[in-house]
C-alpha cells in the first residue's frame, strides 16, 4: 500500500475509536482513577461511563506507566550515558508527553504518530491552548506546525499511516528518530485495527532498526472464544474491521519474538490488575461501586498487555518488579 491510500468509512470509524478512548480516559480521570492535568484539553464534557469501564482503563493507563517507568528508570539508571527517545503509535490524543514532562528530564526526543485527520486535530488542540504548547517550545524555542504536523526540539507529532512502511520510515527519519538511543515503542490500542500483515511489517521493521528497544502493546486478546466473538461484533457494528488477530498472551509473545524482538512477555489484564499493588486497587475499589464482577473479568481476559525487548538492557523488565 502506498502513503495515499483510499479514505473510507472504515478509516472513519478507525478515527473514531480515538475520540472513545480519550472520553473515557477524561470520566475515569475525573472520577479520580488517576490524575491527568492535561486530559480536559482533549475531551470536553463527557457522559459517565460504566464503572467497569472505568476500571478497564485504569488498569490499562496503569499498567502501561509502570512498563514507562520502570524502562526510564533502567535509562537512567543504568546510566546509557545518554537520554532515550519514546515513539507513540497511534498516539491519538494521548497525554504521555505532557505528563511525562512534569516528571523526568531523561527524554530528548518524544515522536507522535498517528492518521493526519488524528494529528492535525491534535496539532490544532495544542497550538490553542498555552499550557500544553509551553511545555513543547520554551520560550525561547520554536515550534513549526504545518499540514497536521507539529515540530518542535523534542516533541514530534506527524500524520502517517501505519501500514505504509515507508511512509513510517520517512515520518521517523523527519522527526530525527535515532537508531542508536534506547527506545521505547508504544502501541496502545493500534496494532488490532490494522491487518496482521501490516502491524507484522511495521514490528518487524522497528525492531530492525532499534537495537536497544522496548514496545509495550496493549490489546485485545483471545477474540476466538465467545465472549471474544460479541466484542468482535461490537467492533464491526460500529464499523471497525473486527480485528482478526485473536492471539492469546503466549501467542503473542511468540508473535513478537517471532518479528524480530530478543524476548517478549504477554499477560492479560486480569493478571495485570492482580499484580497492581494492592493499596492501588483498595483505592479504585472504593471510587465507585462496581456490580458487574464477572463481565469486568471477561473484559479484563480479553485485553492483554505485551512487552518485548531488543538488547540485555531491558530484559528484566516485569510484571512485579
Ligand atoms: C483506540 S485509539 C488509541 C489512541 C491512543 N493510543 C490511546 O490509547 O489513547 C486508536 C488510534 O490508532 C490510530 N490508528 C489506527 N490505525 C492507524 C493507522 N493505520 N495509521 C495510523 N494510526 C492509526 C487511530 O487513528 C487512533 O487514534
Amino acid at each position: 500500500m502506498d502513503g495515499s491510500s483510499a479514505w473510507g468509512a472504515e478509516d472513519e470509524a478507525i478515527i473514531a475509536t480515538n475520540t472513545e478512548a480519550t472520553e473515557c480516559k477524561r470520566c475515569a480521570v475525573e472520577l479520580g482513577y488517576w490524575k491527568d492535568d492535561y486530559i480536559g484539553y482533549f475531551a470536553k464534557r463527557v457522559d459517565r461511563k460504566a464503572p467497569e469501564i472505568n476500571r478497564g482503563y485504569y488498569a490499562r493507563v496503569r499498567a502501561m506507566e509502570m512498563f514507562i517507568h520502570q524502562f526510564l528508570e533502567g535509562v537512567v539508571l543504568q546510566r546509557c550515558g545518554t537520554k532515550c527517545q519514546i515513539i507513540n503509535l497511534g498516539c491519538g490524543f494521548d497525554t504521555l508527553y505532557w505528563r511525562l514532562k512534569d516528571s523526568t528530564q531523561a527524554i530528548s526526543n518524544f515522536i507522535e504518530l498517528d492518521l493526519p485527520a488524528v494529528t492535525s486535530r491534535k496539532c490544532h488542540i495544542i497550538k490553542r491552548n498555552k499550557q500544553l504548547l509551553q511545555k513543547i517550545c520554551k520560550e525561547d524555542g520554536e515550534v513549526m506546525t504545518r499540514a497536521g504536523e507539529l515540530h518542535a526540539d523534542g516533541y514530534h507529532l506527524l500524520g502517517v499511516d501505519l501500514r505504509c512502511a515507508g511512509a513510517v520510515r520517512r515520518a521517523l527519519a523527519a522527526a530525527g528518530a535515532a537508531d542508536e538511543l534506547p527506545t521505547l515503542l508504544l502501541a496502545e490500542c493500534v496494532l488490532v485495527y490494522l491487518r496482521p500483515a501490516a502491524a507484522d511489517a511495521l514490528l518487524a521493521a522497528l525492531a530492525g532498526s532499534f537495537a536497544r528497544c522496548v514496545l509495550l502493546v496493549y490489546e485485545q486478546c483471545n477474540l476466538a472464544d465467545r465472549f471474544g466473538a460479541v466484542m468482535r461484533s461490537a467492533l464491526g457494528a460500529r464499523g471497525v474491521p473486527a480485528p482478526v488477530a485473536a492471539h492469546s498472551p503466549a501467542e503473542q509473545a511468540a508473535r513478537l519474538r517471532a518479528l524480530g524482538f530478543d524476548a517478549a512477555r504477554a499477560w492479560d489484564m486480569d493478571a495485570v490488575w492482580r499484580a497492581l499493588p494492592e493499596e492501588d486497587r483498595a483505592r479504585v475499589e472504593r471510587l465507585e461501586m462496581l456490580d458487574e464482577r464477572e463481565l469486568l473479568l471477561q473484559l479484563n481476559q480479553h485485553y492483554a498487555l505485551s512487552v518485548a525487548t531488543r538488547g540485555a538492557l531491558f530484559a528484566d523488565l516485569d510484571l512485579n518488579a
